[in-house]
């Protein structure tokens, strides 16, 4: 089958390039867009990427488009948005709210011109208050726009419990809730290894730290590389919720998503369990929890609510 569709990768840094080297090597689309600001850079990685064609036996096409232009990006079914600056270590995700939230609004609006029917992936942090802003920049549904972490810190979970289980990744089950910052939401009453749960493997003081460590889990990262954040993780999640757009396979993934109502929780963008697909969000899906993780949930609801109101002026 011919490959077809465009996805636009906004931002050539670490995360934006690995997610644009993924989209091309699941070799499903017909062209991946890569831009940035930076001129040259976008170019060259295009080329990169479709030097390494032959090799990896793949046959998307990469297009680099470099100097801030939109040119070679319209008609996009799918745009991920990764512009704005990383931590550097000892930053909390929230100090970057100001000056991304500068750069997120320019390249949402630029991209709601030029691709007025795609659905948005927001990747740039604070992730969920740059996903509403995404959302009030380029006036889309808010089905249509949806943000990156769920996934990403699910799998951080699931890495961390192997890790220490000495298990198989794919012998553990997991699932993140909440903000992608200080209220993240793990939520060990959905683990499972083997199907069992977590709880007959782990005890709570042992299940305690790995929770704290998967909230920590970028800071972790970025602690290490010193300059810039984590981006193999990220960007496999990014490119894997692009996938299941554009394939509109209706999976049920940990995403940040519009609540409106689901959990007692109304009016905000928040980390939940929504089926994805054409179109963005088709609807967000109750998860039982425990009353202390529902608590938890709801914290992350009114802290995220709290940061939404002042972004609108940002
Ligand atoms: C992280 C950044 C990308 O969690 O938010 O690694």
């Amino acid at each position: 089958m011919a490959n077809t569709g465009k996805v636009t990768v906004v931002g050539a840094g670490f995360y934006g390039s690995t997610t644009a080297q993924r989209l091309a090597e699941y070799d499903i689309f017909e062209t991946v867009v890569l831009t940035d600001i930076l001129e040259g850079k976008p170019e060259g990685i295009a080329l990169d990427i479709n030097q390494s064609r032959p090799i990896e036996g793949f046959e998307t096409t990469v297009v680099g488009v470099g100097g801030g232009s939109y040119e070679g990006t319209e008609g996009s079914d799918v745009v991920v948005i990764t512009a704005g600056l990383p931590r550097k270590p000892g930053m909390s995700r929230m100090d970057l709210l100001e000056t991304n939230a500068k750069i997120v609004r320019g390249v949402t609006e630029s991209i709601a011109r030029t691709s007025p029917d795609a659905v948005l992936v927001v990747v740039s942090n604070p992730l969920d208050e740059m996903t509403a802003l995404a959302q009030l920049a380029s006036g889309f549904p808010k089905q249509r726009v949806l943000g990156q972490a769920g996934m990403l810190d699910s799998a951080r979970f699931v890495n961390n419990i192997a890790e220490v289980l000495q298990v198989p990744v794919r012998s553990v089950s997991c699932l993140t809730l909440g903000s992608h910052g200080e209220t993240m939401v793990p939520v060990p009453s959905r683990c499972t290894v083997d199907g069992a749960p977590l709880t007959d493997r782990l005890s709570v003081e042992q299940i305690d730290e790995l929770v704290t460590r998967t909230r920590n889990g970028g800071a972790e990262v970025v602690a290490l590389l010193k300059t810039g954040s984590a981006y193999y993780a990220p960007s496999a999640a990014a490119a894997r919720m692009v996938r299941n757009i554009a394939e509109d396979t209706g999976a049920e993934l940990p995403v940040c998503a519009w609540v409106d109502g689901e959990y007692g929780i109304s009016g905000v963008y928040l980390g939940v369990v929504a089926s994805v697909g054409a179109g963005g969000v088709k609807q967000v899906v109750e998860v039982p929890l425990t009353d202390s993780e529902l608590a938890g949930l709801r914290e992350a609801a009114e802290a995220v609510r709290a940061k939404q109101a002042d972004i609108a002026n940002l």
